[in-house]
C-alpha cells in the first residue's frame, strides 16, 4: 500500500509513514495495526494477565546485529527488560544505540538476531509487537506543517482510536506534555524543546506497555527535563522503558538498570549502583570513560 498525501507531503508505505524534513528522510512510528471491531483498545497498556505468560519479561533483545555495508553498527546485543524497569542505554556517539532502537521498533530489519515485545517477535509478528510500543525517535521527527492538535489527532487515528476516545487521548497527551499553550500552533514554528514534547506526546498517547525513547530529554529546559524524568518514573510501574541518554545524572535519577555499549557491543550492565561500584570514586562518568575511551565511531 503506497499512498501520497500532498497536504502533509506524506508517503505511506504499508503502515509506516515517511516524511521529508530539512535534514533528510525520517520515519515516525505510526502503526495502526489491523484492528477489528472486537479489538477494543488492544494497544492501551494491556499487560495485566498477559505479562505473566512471558515471565515478566516485556522486552527481550536477542543477539541483534546490524551492518550497513562494511560498517558493523550493532554486533550482537542482548538484554531483557521487565515490567517496572527503566533501562538506561548508554554509549558514546556512534556506539549503536539508535540503530538498536530502530531495530526494536521495526524501522530497520536486523542483519541477524531479533527481539520480542510481550512475547511477539518483531520479525514474525511485527504488527502485534508494534502495537505494544511507544517510540520517541532521535531528533523529534514530527510533521512541520501540521498543528500540534492536528498531528496528535492524526496519530490517534492511525493508532485506531475514534470518536470521544480519540479526543480524550489527544487531550490527555496535550495536558500530560504541557502543550496546551501551543496546541493550535503549527509544529514547524515551535521551539526545539516544544517539538520534543510533541514527539513525546505521540509516543505515550496510546499508553503503550513498552516505551523506547531515544534521548527523551534532549533539548529540553531544566524544568522540562525534570518533568519528563518525573513522568518516566511515574509511568514506569506498569511498563518496560528503555531510554538512551548522554546525561549520566539521568541514569541515576530514573533508571533501575543500565547497559553501556561501545562499538556495537555490550561493555557492561547492571544497576546504576553496581556500575558505579566499578570505579574507586563511585562515579558513573568515570566508569563510562574507562569503558568507552577511544571508542568513537563516525
Ligand atoms: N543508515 C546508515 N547507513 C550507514 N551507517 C549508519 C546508518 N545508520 C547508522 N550508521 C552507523 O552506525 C553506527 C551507529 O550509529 P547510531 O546512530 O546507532 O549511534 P548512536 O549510539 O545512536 O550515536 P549517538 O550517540 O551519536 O546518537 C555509526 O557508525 C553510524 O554512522
Ligand atoms: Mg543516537
Amino acid at each position: 500500500m503506497t499512498q501520497k498525501n500532498s497536504r502533509a507531503g506524506l508517503v505511506f508505505h504499508g503502515f509506516r509513514s515517511f516524511f521529508r524534513m530539512p535534514e533528510g528522510w525520517h520515519a515516525i512510528c505510526i502503526y495502526p495495526g489491523q484492528l477489528t471491531p472486537d479489538e477494543k483498545s488492544p494497544r492501551a497498556g494491556a499487560t495485566d494477565g498477559v505479562i505473566d505468560s512471558y515471565g515478566g519479561i516485556m522486552l527481550e533483545v536477542k543477539d541483534i546485529k546490524k551492518s550497513f555495508g562494511d560498517i558493523e553498527a550493532v554486533r550482537g546485543i542482548s538484554f531483557k527488560v521487565e515490567k517496572g524497569d527503566v533501562l538506561g542505554f548508554l554509549g558514546p556517539n556512534g556506539a549503536g544505540k539508535s540503530t538498536t532502537m530502530r531495530m526494536i521498533t521495526g524501522f530497520l530489519i536486523p542483519t541477524a538476531g531479533t527481539a520480542s515485545v510481550l512475547g511477539h517477535d518483531i520479525l514474525d509478528q511485527p504488527l502485534e509487537a508494534k502495537r505494544q510500543i511507544g517510540y520517541l525517535p532521535e531528533n523529534a521527527p514530527v510533521y512541520a506543517d501540521m498543528t500540534v492538535t492536528g498531528f496528535l489527532v492524526f496519530v490517534a487515528g492511525m493508532r485506531g482510536y475514534s470518536g470521544k476516545e480519540k479526543t480524550d487521548r489527544v487531550n490527555a497527551a496535550v495536558e500530560r506534555c504541557n502543550l496546551g499553550r501551543v496546541r493550535h500552533q503549527t509544529i514547524g514554528t515551535l521551539s526545539k524543546g516544544f517539538r520534543q514534547r510533541v514527539c513525546f506526546a505521540q509516543a505515550v498517547l496510546h499508553d503503550p506497555p513498552v516505551l523506547i525513547m531515544d534521548e527523551p530529554t534532549d533539548g529540553l529546559d531544566p524544568n522540562q527535563k525534570f518533568a519528563v524524568r518525573s513522568m518516566i518514573r511515574e509511568m514506569a510501574a506498569g511498563k518496560a522503558i528503555v531510554i538512551s541518554t548522554h546525561i549520566l545524572e539521568e541514569v541515576e535519577a530514573v533508571c533501575t538498570k543500565a547497559v553501556i555499549i561501545g562499538d556495537g557491543r555490550i561493555l557492561a550492565c547492571g544497576t546504576p549502583a553496581e556500575l558505579k561500584a566499578r570505579s574507586p570514586s563511585g562515579r558513573l562518568d568515570e566508569v563510562f570513560r574507562t569503558l568507552t575511551s577511544g571508542q568513537n565511531a563516525a
